[in-house]
């Protein structure tokens, strides 16, 4: 077993999730696409890796996370899982993968269960994909839902701007968060909407919801490039950074470069 950097080593389970929440202690939660990254982050006491289609923008480099397909999250799952004894793993469905039908839904869910080994999937939406929802769980597979600024529906919005500052989407966000529950779900991820709503729908709520630039909730999740400062370029209000490794890197990449012409690497030492 790795060495970890917290007491409770015990595998986090969607079970355990619940019981956080009922015993008052938050969730932290961060996204990986790849076996370094999610060795590293597990090690560090993580509790829950969201393998999140943010590898669409992250990894790829493209504008939305809609381009990302189930193959290429089955792949960066099966990354992720070989490399985590701790977390619980949450997996991504991709956009179209779960929209067209309950049917399609489950199939899809099937596959990335047995070909990744991952411990549960995320789908966005509320009462528009429920059927879908409802079919995934029937089959046994934990489902954590996610409301508020969906980026699958990103060109529905045409903004990037906080969700449900206006009581009618208020009023439906807190109706989808209870019809998920009330589905199965064991936890929801409300991102960037106000913080009083936030607080609403965790008090109504016996399954955590985790915040990402929603204010306090029962777990926090960030995008594990971005509070690592790799993604140097995106700073929301919401994001706090914890280092500056693109600084890091682009220093430590500069001095190699610079040793390899004065010819100053490899020295004796590094021969053989
Ligand atoms: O894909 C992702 O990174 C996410 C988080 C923003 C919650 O869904």
């Amino acid at each position: 077993m790795a060495n970890y950097l917290v007491e409770d080593t015990r595998k986090v389970t969607t079970h355990r999730c619940i019981e956080m929440k009922q015993q008052g202690k938050k969730i932290a939660m961060l996204t990986a696409y790849d076996y370094t990254m999610a060795r590293i982050i597990d090690r560090a006491g993580i509790d829950i890796i969201l393998v999140g289609d943010s590898a669409s923008n992250v990894m790829a480099g493209n504008f939305t996370t809609l381009p990302i397909t189930v193959d290429q999250m089955i792949y960066h799952a099966k990354s992720v899982v070989r490399a985590v004894n701790r977390a619980l793993v949450v997996c991504d469905m991709p956009f179209g993968s779960y929209q067209v039908s309950a049917t399609e839904a489950v199939t899809n869910a099937i596959r990335i269960m047995k070909e990744t080994h991952c411990d549960a999937l995320k789908l966005e939406g509320g009462e528009e994909i429920i059927d879908a929802v409802k079919r995934i769980l029937a089959a046994g597979i934990p489902v954590c839902g996610h409301l508020g600024l969906t980026p699958q529906s990103i060109n529905k919005f045409g903004t990037y701007a906080v969700r449900a500052r206006e009581q009618a989407e208020a009023d439906k966000l807190v109706a989808d968060a209870l019809l998920l529950q009330e589905a199965g779900c064991f936890a929801i991820v409300l991102e960037k909407i106000p913080a009083v709503l936030c607080a609403r729908v965790c008090s109504q709520l016996s399954i955590p919801v985790i915040g990402i630039g929603g204010g306090p909730a029962d777990g926090q999740v960030l995008v594990g490039q971005d509070m690592l400062g790799i993604n140097d370029g995106f700073k929301p209000k919401f994001l706090r950074h914890y280092a500056n490794l693109a600084e890091t890197i682009a220093d430590a990449v500069s001095q190699y470069v610079s040793d390899v012409k004065s010819g100053d690497f490899p020295n004796a030492n590094e021969c053989y």
